[in-house]
């Protein structure tokens, strides 16, 4: 059985969340294709070349432990409008999505650009201040040392770069199911995340 859920959306919106308890539900695979991109932007922070740590990513490199701080969200954000880096990384993707089993996908592109036929596509958003009010919980919590002014400046300069750039730009694909996140909770988002999927599973 194939079956693709491509979950697209901003920085913070609830798309990882929401992803995996989709995957859970279903019982299916999950990727977080964000975690691609900070791979990348990671070993460039470390001096790597760009290109050249797109095309020798490995599986381990998604589990290094430093790859949630805002450095490396930026730096993500940054190889991202690159056309050869996004090209290195497709063929994975890919392969992810059309894997037996069903596969949840999350990350910018992937109803628009990575799966333009997946089963069911969300797009995952709230209001900038929610989205940078919950990502600063998060990080002070696992002890960053970062403002609320700082984070919310951050949450913005990544929503322009990822929605302006021309290489698979942030934007819902025609056919997604628009899921607003700023005033629902996470039991009320997962739920009306597994209505529209469950609509589109027929
Ligand atoms: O989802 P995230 O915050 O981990 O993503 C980090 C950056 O990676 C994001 O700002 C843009 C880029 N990205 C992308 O361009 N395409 C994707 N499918 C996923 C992430």
């Amino acid at each position: 059985m194939q079956f693709t859920i491509a979950i697209d959306g901003p920085a913070a919106a609830g798309k990882g969340t929401i992803s995996k308890a989709v995957a859970a539900h279903y019982g299916f695979a999950h990727l977080d294709t964000g975690l691609l991109y900070r791979a990348v932007g990671a070993k460039t922070l470390a001096g790597i070349d760009v290109l050249e740590a797109a095309i020798t990513l490995t599986a381990e490199d998604l589990t290094a432990s430093d790859l949630r701080t805002p450095e490396v969200a930026q730096a993500a954000s940054k190889v991202a409008v690159l056309a050869d880096v996004r090209a290195a990384l497709v063929d994975f993707q890919i392969a992810f999505a059309r894997r037996s089993g069903g596969a949840v996908l999350d990350g910018r592109d992937i109803g628009t650009v990575i799966c333009p036929r997946a089963e069911a596509k969300l797009f995952v958003t709230a209001s900038a201040e929610v989205r940078a009010a919950r990502r600063y919980l998060e990080l002070s919590q696992n002890g960053h040392d970062v403002t609320r002014e700082a984070v919310l400046e951050d949450v913005k300069a990544r929503d322009a770069r990822d929605m302006n750039r021309a290489e698979a730009p942030l934007k819902p694909a025609e056919d997604a199911v628009l899921i607003d996140t700023s005033d629902l909770g996470i039991e009320a988002a997962i739920a009306a995340a597994v209505a529209a999927i469950d609509a589109r599973k027929g």
